[in-house]
């Protein structure tokens, strides 16, 4: 599995320190706001459950699951596979992804959960790639600013694999050309 790793482009010990961060800040932010953490799975659950452990407020949380992806490039075409079970109407919401790439995925996210009419929807991503935005969305909450590489591990898959990985790399071209 290793093998197919280029270069590590952030190893756990940013990981850690960088999520804490978040978790401390999202707390500062929501402390009284009761906010709902919205998984979008399954990149976002790694990310997620250890961000979870630094906010100190109380909130709920919840997982929708969407596929955009084949491969490495977007199909455009976003599908909803599992939708939320919380009624999220008057609530304030924080969408948590594993990388904001294109910004398709998310922005469908948003304009579809509008529609319930929730206080507010917030983004927290690991990862954003700018360069590659196609749709006017942004994080409101960011660990790490990366560049067009494709990149897997700690939950980020390549054709499902890789997700286990404990640090984001970036993926031999090879293996995808
Ligand atoms: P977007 O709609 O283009 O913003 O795509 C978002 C989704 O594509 C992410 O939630 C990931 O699941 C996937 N994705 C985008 N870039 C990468 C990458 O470099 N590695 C792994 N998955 C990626
Ligand atoms: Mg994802």
């Amino acid at each position: 599995m290793k093998d197919a790793i280029e270069r590590v482009l952030i190893s756990e010990e940013e990981l850690e320190a960088a999520v804490a961060e978040m978790g401390k800040q999202i707390s500062r932010d929501y402390a009284d706001k009761d906010p709902i953490f919205i998984g979008v799975l399954k990149g976002c659950f790694i990310f997620m459950a250890d961000l979870m452990r630094h906010v100190d407020i109380s909130c709920s949380m919840d997982f929708m699951a969407v596929s955009s992806y084949s491969g490495t490039t977007s199909t455009g075409a976003v599908k909803i596979n599992k939708d939320l079970s919380e009624i999220i109407e008057g609530r304030h919401l924080i969408l948590v992804e594993d990388i904001l790439d294109s910004g398709v995925t998310l922005n469908y996210l948003k304009n579809y959960l509008m529609v319930r009419k929730p206080a507010s929807i917030a983004v927290a991503t690991l990862m954003d790639k700018p360069a590659r935005r196609r749709a006017d969305i942004y994080a409101d909450y960011s660990c790490f600013e990366i560049p067009d590489a494709f990149v897997v591990g700690y939950g980020l898959d390549y054709n499902e694999r890789y997700r286990n990985l404990p640090y984001i790399g970036v993926l031999k071209p090879e293996i995808y050309s």
